[in-house]
C-alpha cells in the first residue's frame, strides 16, 4: 500500500471508530432503552445530510483510574453545524454509550467551542442531553468545565436562541445549563432534571419518589414549570424543535424569516362575533379565538401544561412570525396568579429579546386572591409580567375580548405601559373591579338599610355594568385606539403588523434593568 492511500485510510478508520462511540453493546443498550444514539438524534433533528461534525478526533486527557487506556474518540459529545430548514444551526449531542455521557475537560471544551462559533456567527445551538453528569474521575476540572458552559449560557442568552433538548438524565449542578437556556423540552419516560436524585431525597427527607415523578417530562412541564414542551418519544421531540425554530430568528439582529402562507389577510371569521357568550361567568376557550385568527389555525404553544390560565406560543399573521400571549378564560376565569406570571414574562423576555412582535389576547378577571398567593409573594412575581411588559419594545398589539380588571388591564399590554395598537371587541369590559364586588363597597350603607336587598343589588349592579363594563369610557380617552368587530380581527392585527414593521423604540441607556426576581 502506498503512503498516501495509507493516510486516507488511516482517516477513515478513525472516523468509523468515532462513529462506533461506546461501541455496538453500548449502543444495544441505548436502543433497547427506547433511546437513539447521538448521532442518529442529529439524523432527526437536522436538515438530511446538513450535519458537519467537528472535533471528532478529540479525546480527553485524564489519568488514572485506568483511563490512560481508554480514550474514545469525540469523549462523549458530538458536536458540529448542520440546518434546519436551510438555516444554520450549532449543535451537541451527548454521547451516552461514551463514559455515559459525561462531561470532562475534554468535552466541556468542545460545547465551548461550538457554541463560541454560534455567537460569532449569530446562530442557534441546540444542546441535545443525554448525560450523567460530571466526569467523576476528572473532579474538580469537570466542575471547572460547566462553569465553562454556564458563564457561555449566560453570555449568549438574549444575543443568539438556545435550545435544550433532555433525552436522558441530567442531573445535579449539570441541570443548570438548560435552565438557563429559552426552551427545554423533555420527552415522557426517557428523561429526567433533578438537583438530587431519588435516593438523595430518601435519605435527607425521607421522602419516597419515583425518577419520573421526582424529575420525569410530566412533572417538569406541569408542575415545575421547567420544561416547555414534553413530548411522547424521541423523533417527536426533536421534530417539535424543529417546527419551533421556524418562528424564532436565528439572532438578536434578524428578523424571524416570513413563512409562506395559503391563508388570505383578509379572511373573516363568523365564528368570534359570537364565541364571547353572554353571561360574564361563561368561559369560553381562548385557544379557539387564536385558531380562528393565525394563519391555517397553526399555534404552536409552548409551556401548555404549566400554568394553562395563560397561554404562551408561537404563531404567523400573514407569514410574519409573532409571538402570543393570551388569558385563558376557560382555566381558572384566566386569572393571573404566580405561576402564570412568571411563565408569561419568561415568554414576553423571550420575544423581545429576538424581535418577533407580540400579540396579546386579553380576558383576565385580575389577580388571584388568598394567602397562599400573598405568602408566596404575588405581588413580587406579578411584577415580573409587568416588567417584561413594560421594557418590551418590539411592536406590542392588544386585543382585549372581554375583562380586563385591575392592575391587570394595566399590566397585559395596556396603552399606557408602550402598547402599540390596543383594540377592544364590543363585548369587552375595562374597569376596576366587576359590577358584584363595586356595588358591594360603593353601596354598602344603602344595601345594609334596604328592605329589598337583592332586588336593590341587581339594579345597582345593571347600572354598573352600562356605565362601565364596556369598551368605550377607555375608547373615549384613548386608551383603546378602537373598537373592532371580532370577525375582522386577523385582518386587524395584520395591518398593524404591517406599520409596526418600521417600528423604533428603546429604553434609556443603562447595563441592565433590576426586574424583581
Ligand atoms: C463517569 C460515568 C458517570 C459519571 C455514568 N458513567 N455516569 N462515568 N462519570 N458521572 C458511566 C458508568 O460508569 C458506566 O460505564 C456508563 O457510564 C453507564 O452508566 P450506568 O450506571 O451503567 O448506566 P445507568 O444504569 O443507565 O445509570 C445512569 C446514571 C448513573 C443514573 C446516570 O450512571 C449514575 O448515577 N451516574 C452518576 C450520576 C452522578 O451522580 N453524577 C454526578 C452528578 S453531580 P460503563 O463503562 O460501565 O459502561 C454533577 C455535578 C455537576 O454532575 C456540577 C455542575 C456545577
Amino acid at each position: 500500500m502506498d503512503k498516501r492511500q495509507a493516510q486516507l485510510e488511516q482517516l477513515e478508520q478513525l472516523r468509523k471508530e468515532a462513529q462506533l462511540g461506546g461501541g455496538a453493546d453500548r449502543i444495544a443498550a441505548q436502543h433497547k432503552r427506547g433511546k437513539l444514539t447521538a448521532r442518529e438524534r442529529l439524523d432527526v433533528l437536522l436538515d438530511e445530510g446538513s450535519f458537519r461534525e467537528l472535533d471528532m478526533l478529540v479525546r480527553h486527557r485524564s489519568r488514572g483510574f485506568g483511563l490512560e487506556k481508554n480514550k474514545p474518540l469525540g469523549d462523549g459529545v458530538v458536536t458540529g453545524t448542520g440546518t434546519i430548514d436551510g438555516r444554520v444551526v450549532c449543535v451537541f449531542s451527548q454521547d451516552f454509550t461514551v463514559f455515559g455521557g459525561s462531561l470532562s475537560e475534554a468535552h466541556a471544551e468542545k460545547i465551548c467551542k461550538i457554541m463560541d462559533l454560534a455567537m460569532k456567527i449569530g446562530a442557534p445551538v441546540i444542546g441535545l442531553n443525554d448525560s450523567g453528569g460530571a466526569r467523576i474521575q476528572e473532579g474538580v476540572v469537570s466542575l471547572g468545565g460547566y462553569a465553562d458552559v454556564f458563564l457561555r449560557n449566560t453570555l449568549a442568552s438574549g444575543v443568539i436562541p438556545q435550545i435544550s433538548v433532555i433525552l436522558g438524565p441530567c442531573a445535579g449542578g449539570a441541570v443548570y445549563s438548560p435552565a438557563i437556556t429559552d426552551f427545554v423540552f423533555m420527552t415522557r419516560g426517557s428523561s429526567y432534571m433533578f438537583v438530587t436524585g431519588p435516593e438523595v431525597v430518601k435519605t435527607v427527607t425521607h421522602e419516597e419518589v419515583t425518577l419520573e415523578e421526582l424529575g420525569g417530562a410530566d412533572t417538569h412541564a406541569s408542575r415545575s414549570g421547567v420544561a416547555h414542551y414534553a413530548a411522547e418519544n424521541e423523533v417527536e421531540c426533536l421534530l417539535a424543535v424543529r417546527r419551533m425554530l421556524n418562528f424564532v430568528p436565528s439572532n438578536n439582529r434578524d428578523d424571524a424569516p416570513k413563512l409562506p402562507t395559503e391563508d388570505p389577510r383578509e379572511r373573516t371569521s363568523d365564528k368570534l362575533d359570537t364565541i364571547v357568550p353572554e353571561n360574564p361567568n361563561k368561559p369560553y376557550d381562548m385557544l379557539e379565538v387564536i385558531a380562528e385568527i393565525v394563519d391555517e389555525g397553526d399555534f404552536m404553544e409552548m409551556h401548555a401544561d404549566f400554568a394553562p390560565n395563560i397561554i404562551v406560543g408561537f404563531a404567523t399573521l400573514d407569514g410574519k412570525p409573532v409571538g402570543i400571549v393570551a388569558n385563558q378564560p376557560a382555566q381558572l376565569a384566566g386569572v393571573l396568579d404566580i405561576a402564570s406570571s412568571v411563565k408569561g414574562a419568561r415568554f414576553v423576555r423571550f420575544c423581545d429579546a429576538f424581535n418577533i412582535p407580540l400579540v396579546v389576547f386579553e380576558d383576565v378577571p385580575g389577580f388571584l386572591p388568598g394567602t397562599d398567593q400573598e405568602w408566596r409573594g404575588i405581588i413580587r412575581h406579578g411584577a415580573k409580567l409587568l416588567y417584561a411588559f413594560c421594557e418590551a419594545t418590539v411592536p406590542k398589539i392588544t386585543v382585549i375580548t372581554r375583562k380586563a380588571y385591575g392592575g391587570a388591564y394595566d399590566v397585559m399590554n395596556s396603552k399606557h405601559i408602550r402598547g402599540d395598537f390596543n383594540f377592544a371587541w364590543p363585548s369587552a369590559e375595562i374597569a376596576v373591579m366587576g359590577a358584584k364586588g363595586a356595588v358591594e363597597i360603593l353601596h354598602r350603607k344603602q344595601i345594609k338599610n334596604a328592605d329589598n336587598k337583592d332586588e336593590i343589588i341587581k339594579q345597582l349592579e345593571e347600572e354598573y355594568n352600562t356605565t362601565f363594563c364596556n369598551p368605550y369610557i377607555a375608547a373615549e380617552r384613548g386608551y383603546i385606539d378602537d373598537v373592532i368587530l371580532p370577525r375582522n380581527t386577523r385582518l386587524r392585527l395584520i395591518e398593524a403588523l404591517d406599520i409596526l414593521e418600521t417600528k423604533v423604540d428603546s429604553n434609556p441607556a443603562k447595563k441592565h434593568g433590576n426586574i424583581p426576581l
